[in-house]
């Protein structure tokens, strides 16, 4: 009988040790709502304040809760699997935002809808997509742009992100997807039709344009545009434009590439700005551009510029897509 007692003792003592090794860690949470890793906020607001979703903070929901909300979502919302936010983390998430004060009203939209947007436009403002991809859906109008990708495609990117994403293009190891996977039952495959067309025959797929822009040892200032594209399918980029500007108080003292245009002052960027103007980049197309500079800019940082495409252009109106540099490699943003 003593022994059965302290075998109970024991084993309440165990118990509590190990709820205690489970206590959600809500500065984890946190840690995680704000990284890279997840992109949550973009719907819920930076501090759970709501936005297109609604607002977390101060809410009290359990971790079940936001289990059930994340795996099976009531809704608009995508879902997210395991590997890209764990039951552990989402009770870690849940345990910060519960903590924090309520919001008085939830916060607006991170990227509002225009009312004259087009159809095809507002559809994909509705679904959630912009929040993550801006207006004009950028990144992914030029990774189909780049293999003159179909709709098959789209709604394998779409309905089952996290199992086609790393099969069309490998994933940087230990990084996680941040997209969920939309349920075709919420974004029916017509609405997502609707986006498909809009992006591919209205605004249009973009040429895949890369910029890698670096400080060389010598002093100089190598730029490298490549359209990543592949060759035979994707866009070629026509009458681009490459504009770097100059930092005040600092002037161009050589400059090499094809079609290099000088400096001249820019009233747009109000600054004086060095140009290239290329006919064409086609598919696996590099350009290569360099700089001297007469000394180098007090903030590293303002030195950057834009590539501009004078075609492809939407069906209406000129080309308002940009690809912007500045000293470290970049691309299209989300
Ligand atoms: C595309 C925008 C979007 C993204 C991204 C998103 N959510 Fe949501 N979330 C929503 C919407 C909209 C709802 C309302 C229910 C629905 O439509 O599914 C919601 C509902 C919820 C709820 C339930 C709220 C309640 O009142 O019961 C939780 C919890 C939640 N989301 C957590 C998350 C977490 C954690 C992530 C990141 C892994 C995330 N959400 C990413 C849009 C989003
Ligand atoms: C929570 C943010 C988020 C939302 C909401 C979102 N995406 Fe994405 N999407 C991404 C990210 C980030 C990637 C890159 C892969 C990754 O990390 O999952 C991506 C990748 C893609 C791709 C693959 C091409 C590429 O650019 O890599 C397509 C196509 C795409 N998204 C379409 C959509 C559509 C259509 C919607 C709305 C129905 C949508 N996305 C909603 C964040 C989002």
């Amino acid at each position: 009988m003593k022994k059965f007692a302290a075998a109970l003792v024991s084993l309440a003592f165990l118990q509590t040790a190990t709820a205690f090794a489970q206590a959600p860690d809500a500065a984890a949470g946190k840690a995680l709502w704000d990284s890279n890793n997840t992109f949550c906020k973009n719907c819920h607001g930076k501090a759970g304040e709501g936005a297109f979703g609604p607002d977390l903070a101060g809410r009290g929901l359990s971790a079940a809760q936001f289990q059930h909300a994340v795996r099976t979502p009531w809704g608009a919302m995508p879902t997210f699997v395991d590997t890209q936010v764990s039951d552990a983390e989402l009770a870690q998430m849940a345990a910060w935002l519960g903590a924090l004060p309520k919001v008085a009203e939830p916060g607006p939209w991170r990227v509002p809808v225009a009312a004259d947007a087009p159809h095809g436009q507002q559809v994909y403002m509705s679904a959630g997509c912009a929040q993550c991809h801006g207006a004009t859906f950028d990144q992914p109008r030029a990774m189909f742009g780049g293999r003159n990708g179909d709709f098959a495609l789209m709604k394998a990117l779409v309905y089952t992100h996290t199992a086609t994403m790393p099969q069309v293009e490998p994933q940087r190891p230990g990084s996680r997807l941040r997209m969920g996977n939309f349920n075709p039952l919420r974004l029916s495959e017509g609405q997502l039709k609707e986006i498909f067309d809009w992006s591919h025959d209205e605004i249009g797929f973009r040429p895949a344009l890369q910029a890698q822009f670096a400080a060389t040892e010598g002093g100089s200032y190598a730029l490298n545009v490549t359209n990543t594209g592949e060759a035979g399918k994707g866009l070629t980029a026509q009458k681009v434009t490459i504009d770097l500007v100059i930092p005040a108080g600092v002037t161009v003292t050589a400059a090499t590439g094809d079609g290099y245009k000088g400096v001249h002052t820019d009233d747009q960027a109000k600054a004086n700005v060095a140009e290239w103007q290329v006919a064409r980049l086609a598919p696996k197309d590099t350009k290569a551009f360099t700089v001297i500079l007469s000394q180098p800019p007090a903030n590293p940082a303002d030195l950057k510029g834009t590539i501009k495409w004078a075609k492809p252009a939407p069906k209406t109106g000129p080309s308002q897509d940009t690809v912007t540099f500045a000293v470290r490699p970049t691309g299209p943003g989300r």
